[in-house]
C-alpha cells in the first residue's frame, strides 16, 4: 500500500505543556490538527522508523477515532511494528512498562490525565521516548518547532482495525499487535509486592477497602488486581466501568473530586483504607480511616518503609520530588543518608534521575507518587505499596503517618488553586513577585522571617540541561514555604497555584487542623502577591 502525501499548513499553540498538548476535543476536531502534531512527531523522531511503537489512551472521548489516524500515519511513516492495547486502551504507567519490556522505540498516548472528557471537554496527546519516560525538553521542543513549519503529512488510505481481538493484524507494511492492557502491568505489580501478605490482609476479615476508579482506566486494571488476583471482595473497586466521559465527573483523585469515597472512610463506620486514581491512571490518593495523607507524606512515608516490600527489600538509593512538593521526603532522605533532588514541576524531570541510578523513589504534590520501575509516575503502584506496607506493619493508615511525623516531624501542606483567571492578570502577579524577590530576603512578614527567595531554575545534574523560571520559592526560617506557579496543563485562561508549607517538629502539635495551621502562610501569600488585585479572585477554587 503507497503513503498518500497530504498537504497541510501549521496550527498555532502546539506547544506541548507540563504533560503533553492538551485542548478541548473541538479544538483536536479540526481537521489535520492531530494529524499535524502526529507527523511532527515522526518527522523529528527517527527512530520510529522500521521501529516498535506503542499507542493507547485513557479511553476518554476521541480515543479510539485518533488511534485510527495514528496507526495509519504510523504505518505510512515505516513504523515496523505497533503495540496497541485492546479497545485502544492503556494507561500511562502501563504504556510505561510496556515500551521497556517490548523495547519499543516509543508510545504515543492519548490523554488529559484527570481533565473532564466528552464532546466539549478535554483531550490530549503525548510522546514518550525509549525509556519510557515523557519525552524530554529538547525532545518536546523540536517538535514543537516542527509544528511551525509542517507542510505535509503521510498516511494511509485503509478501513479502520480492528481493535477488540487479541493478536496480530497487517497494516500496509506494519504489523499491529493488540496486547491484553492489564496483564503485563499486573505481572510487574506482581513482582514488585507482597502478593501473599496482601491477600491475607484482605481474607482476615477485619479490613475494609475501596479503591475508586472514577469511571476512568484503573478500573480494568484495579479488578483484575485487586479483585481477581488480591481475593479483594467484588465491588471493592468502585465506579470501575472506564467510560468515555468518566462518568460526567472530573477524574481527579483529591478531596474535593472523590467525595463519595472520602466519605466512605469517614467517621465510626469509615473503611480502614480508601484510594483512587485519575483519568489515565497515573495519579493516586490515599485515605486512611478519618484520615488523608497529602502526596507529600505518602512519597516521604513510602521512602522510609520501602525496606519493608520485596521490590525495594535492597533500599533505596535516593529520592526526588518536585520543587512544589513538601520537604517531607529530604528528612527522611537525609536520615537515610541517601541523595534527594529537588526539581521542576513534571515527571519528565525525574527520567534522566531514574535513568542514572541516582533515585530509586520520586513523587510530586500533586497526587503522583512512583519509582524506578516505570518512567511515569504509577497511581495503582503507589495503592499496592500502601497495602503493602499495612499488610507488613499491621497498623492502621492513621498509626503509620503519627509514627511518621513523631520520628520525622510534620510538613503540614495546602495547595490553593485558583483556576481560568485571566492570563494576563497572572502573569502580571508573577512578574510583580519577581520584581520582589531580592528585597525579600531578612524581611520579617508576618510573624516570619524570610530566608531566601527566588524563581526557581534547576540544572539536571545528568545531562546539564537547564530550566529556568520553574515558579517562585520564598523560604522561611524554621522551614516554612510559600511557592507561587501558574499551570502548564490547564486549557482555558491561567491557573494560579500557590504551595503552602508549614513545619512542625513537635509532636504535641502534629493533630491540628491544616488549613488553621496555615492560616499565617495564607495571608502572607495573599496580602504579597496582590492575589485578590491582580485575579479578582479573593478565595481559591480548589484547596487541597
Ligand atoms: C500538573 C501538576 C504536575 C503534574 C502535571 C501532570 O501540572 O501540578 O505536578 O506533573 O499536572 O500530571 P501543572 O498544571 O501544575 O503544570
Ligand atoms: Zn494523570
Amino acid at each position: 500500500m503507497e503513503p498518500q502525501i497530504i498537504a497541510t499548513s501549521p496550527f498555532d499553540g502546539q506547544r506541548p505543556g507540563t504533560s503533553g498538548l492538551r485542548k478541548k476535543v473541538k479544538v483536536f476536531q479540526q481537521p489535520r490538527y492531530l494529524e499535524n502534531f502526529v507527523q511532527s512527531i515522526f518527522d523529528t523522531q527517527p527512530d520510529l522508523q522500521g521501529g516498535v511503537l506503542v499507542v493507547g489512551g485513557d479511553g476518554r472521548y476521541f480515543n479510539r477515532e485518533s488511534i485510527q489516524v495514528i496507526l495509519r500515519m504510523a504505518a505510512a511513516n515505516g513504523v515496523s511494528k505497533a503495540l496497541v492495547g485492546r479497545g485502544g486502551l492503556f494507561s500511562t504507567p502501563a504504556v510505561s512498562c510496556v515500551i521497556r519490556k517490548y523495547a519499543a522505540q516509543g508510545a504515543i498516548v492519548l490523554s488529559a490525565s484527570h481533565n473532564p472528557g466528552g464532546p466539549d471537554e478535554d483531550f490530549g496527546i503525548k510522546y514518550n521516548v525509549a525509556s519510557g519516560g515523557p519525552a524530554p525538553e529538547s525532545v518536546t521542543n523540536a517538535l514543537h518547532t516542527r509544528t511551525r513549519t509542517i507542510d505535509r503529512y503521510l498516511t494511509l488510505d485503509c478501513p479502520a482495525l480492528d481493535l477488540d481481538d487479541l493478536g496480530a493484524r497487517q497494516l500496509g507494511d506494519m504489523e499491529v499487535v493488540i496486547l491484553d492492557p492489564v496483564a503485563d502491568y499486573a505481572e510487574l505489580m506482581e513482582s514488585l509486592f507482597d502478593f501473599n501478605a496482601i491477600h491475607q490482609l484482605f481474607n482476615s476479615g477485619h479490613f475494609r477497602m475501596r479503591f475508586d476508579a472514577m469511571h476512568a482506566i484503573t478500573g480494568p486494571y484495579a479488578v483484575e488486581i485487586l479483585e481477581n488476583r488480591l481475593g479483594a471482595a467484588p465491588g471493592t473497586v468502585m465506579h470501575a466501568e472506564a467510560k468515555e466521559d468518566f462518568g460526567g465527573g472530573h477524574p481527579d483523585p483529591n478531596l474535593a473530586h472523590a467525595k463519595t469515597l472520602v466519605g466512605l472512610t469517614q467517621g465510626p463506620d469509615g473503611l480502614d483504607f480508601g484510594a483512587a486514581s485519575d483519568g489515565d491512571g497515573d495519579r493516586n490518593m490515599i485515605l486512611g480511616k478519618d484520615c488523608f495523607v497529602t502526596p507529600s507524606d505518602s512519597l516521604a512515608v513510602l521512602a522510609a518503609n520501602a525496606h519493608l516490600t520485596p521490590g525495594y527489600k535492597s533500599g533505596i538509593r535516593g529520592v526526588a520530588r518536585s520543587m512544589p512538593t513538601s520537604q517531607a521526603a529530604d528528612r527522611v532522605a537525609e536520615q537515610l543518608g541517601v541523595e534527594c533532588f529537588e526539581t521542576p514541576t513534571g515527571w519528565k524531570f525525574f527520567g534522566n534521575l531514574l535513568d542514572a541510578g541516582r533515585i530509586t523513589l520520586c513523587g510530586e504534590e500533586s497526587f503522583g507518587t512512583g519509582s524506578d520501575h516505570v518512567r511515569e509516575k504509577d497511581g495503582l503502584w503507589a495503592v499496592l505499596f500502601w497495602l503493602n506496607l499495612l499488610a507488613v506493619r499491621q497498623q492502621s493508615v492513621a498509626d503509620i503517618l503519627a509514627d511518621h511525623w513523631r520520628r520525622f516531624g510534620r510538613n503540614y501542606y495546602s495547595r490553593h488553586d485558583y483556576e481560568a483567571v485571566d492570563l494576563a492578570g497572572a502573569e502580571g502577579l508573577m512578574n510583580h513577585l519577581r520584581i520582589l524577590l531580592p528585597d525579600l530576603p531578612g524581611r520579617q512578614l508576618g510573624r516570619l522571617t524570610v530566608n531566601y527567595a527566588d524563581d526557581f531554575a534547576y540544572t539536571d545534574p545528568i545531562d546539564g540541561s537547564r530550566a529556568e523560571r520553574q515558579g517562585i520559592r520564598i523560604g522561611f526560617e524554621g522551614g516554612a514555604r510559600i511557592v507561587f506557579r501558574l499551570s502548564g496543563t490547564g486549557t482555558e485562561g491561567a491557573t494560579l497555584r500557590v504551595y503552602l508549607e508549614f513545619f512542625e517538629p513537635d509532636p504535641s502539635r502534629h493533630h491540628r487542623d491544616t488549613q488553621e495551621a496555615m492560616e499565617p502562610l495564607i495571608l502572607i501569600a495573599r496580602e504579597l502577591a496582590q492575589i485578590e488585585a491582580r485575579t479578582g479572585r479573593r478565595d481559591p477554587d480548589v484547596i487541597t
